[in-house]
Formats: C-alpha cells, structure tokens, sequence
C-alpha cells in the first residue's frame, strides 16, 4: 500500500513532539479522533504514525548526549517514524541505517530524513541474529512484547560482546531488567503511548547494555 493510501494519512502532519522539539516528524495529529476510533490491527497496526515513549526519550537522550552516536555507524531497529535515528542523525551520527519490518515505517522515516535535513538508510530486513557494521544499535520501543524480547535478548548480548554499543529506550513492557545487564543512563518522562501531548507521562529509562557477565542492574554503572 501506498502512504498516501493508508486510512490514517489524512489525519498525519508535520509535527515535533515536546519533549524533541528539535525534529519534526510526520505524526498522527493527536486531535484527531481517527485512532481511538479505529482498530489498529485492522489497519495493519500503524506504528509509524507515532512518536513511542521509548524513542522519545532516547531520542532526547542523544540531543543532551551526543557523544553516544556522534561520529559512528549507528543502526536503529524497529525505527517506526525514525525519531531515535533522526536524532542520532542530528548530532553528528556517520552514518544511520534504519530497520523496520514494515515497509510504510521506512518509508515515513526515509520522508522524515528530508523533512529535518538528515541523510538516512533504511531496510525491511530482519537484522535480529546477524552481525551488523556498526558502532551504536539503537532500539526504541523496539522489544515491547516478549515473543519479540525472546529474539532480541541474546541477538543484544551477543552484539555487546562484539563490541557495539547497545542503547535503549525501555518504557519498561517487558521485563528487560532479569534479562540483561544494564546501565541506566537517564530516566525520561515521555508522554504516554502514541499520544504526543495527552495522557499520564511515564518514565522511561535510556539504558546500555553491559558485557555479558557484568552484574543485572538498571541503576548505577557498569563494572569495568
Ligand atoms: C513501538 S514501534 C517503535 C518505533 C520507534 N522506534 C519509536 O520509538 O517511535 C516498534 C517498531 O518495531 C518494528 N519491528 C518489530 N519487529 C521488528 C523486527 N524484527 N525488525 C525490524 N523492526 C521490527 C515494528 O514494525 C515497529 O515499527
């Protein structure tokens, strides 16, 4: 399906969301009545359409932290919109491929690039369990059911044992926390799901993943 035939399109503009005021994205207009009213499955669950409380807040970890991504290969998985990979883009990131499974998602973050100026990649491939050329791998809302987690979990694991830097954006749907070491970088409070500016913010942690053997924590640093 083309974008401009999906049933959501009429109801999608250029926005920026406010805790990233720095992007503008291609959002469902949070006035509209059109996801409430809809059943998302029936429209082939349009994650696109949305700024995720995990992307955001990474995405505004990588505004206040640059250092994380720029002058390396990032790659984003499940970029949805792309707001986690624009920001890397923004500050100074090398290179960024985005990976979504859904092709309308490439296609809205691959627009979203032009939009804010950045160059951009994307790929429908399945990365999980492959090797990737990168430096940085970003997942923004990006294991939020654990059928999905079960896939990424080890796929994390054996990447920080290879050396890349795995960052997430965790608004906690799963419990990641029993299931990898982590650092917790910083805690965010994004709005609450897909709705830019309405609902009850919740917090999202922006986490690394530490080297297999290092103790499970969300708090604190590392082991060397
Ligand atoms: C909740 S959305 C998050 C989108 C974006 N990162 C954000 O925070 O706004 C999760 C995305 O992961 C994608 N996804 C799920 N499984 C995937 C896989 N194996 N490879 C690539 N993308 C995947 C979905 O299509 C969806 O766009």
């Amino acid at each position: 399906m083309r974008l401009e035939d999906h049933p959501l399109w009429p109801s999608v503009a250029a926005l920026s969301v406010p805790l990233v005021p720095e992007l503008r994205l291609l959002l469902l207009d949070p006035t509209s009545t059109v996801w409430n009213a809809t059943d998302p499955e029936a429209l082939g669950w349009p994650y696109w359409a949305f700024a995720w409380p995990g992307g955001q807040a990474l995405a505004r970890s990588l505004f206040d932290s640059p250092d994380l991504v720029a002058g390396k290969r990032v790659v984003s998985f499940g970029c949805g919109g792309g707001i986690e990979a624009l920001a890397a883009a923004k500050v100074g990131a090398r290179e960024v491929l985005g990976s979504d499974l859904d092709p309308l998602a490439c296609e809205v973050a691959t627009r979203n690039a032009v939009l804010n100026g950045v160059s951009l990649r994307t790929t429908q491939a399945d990365l999980i369990g492959h090797d990737l050329d990168a430096d940085v791998l970003l997942l923004g809302d990006a294991c939020y059911d654990d059928a999905l987690a079960d896939r990424v979990v080890p796929w994390l694991r054996t990447l920080t044992g290879q050396g890349v830097t795995v960052l997430l954006g965790d608004p906690e749907r799963v419990n990641l926390r029993s299931r990898l070491p982590l650092e917790r970088l910083a805690t965010v409070l994004a709005p609450h799901d897909g709705n830019p500016s309405g609902g009850t913010p919740w917090p999202v942690h922006v986490l690394r993943v530490c080297v297999d053997g290092a103790e499970t924590r969300t708090v604190g640093a590392c082991p060397e």
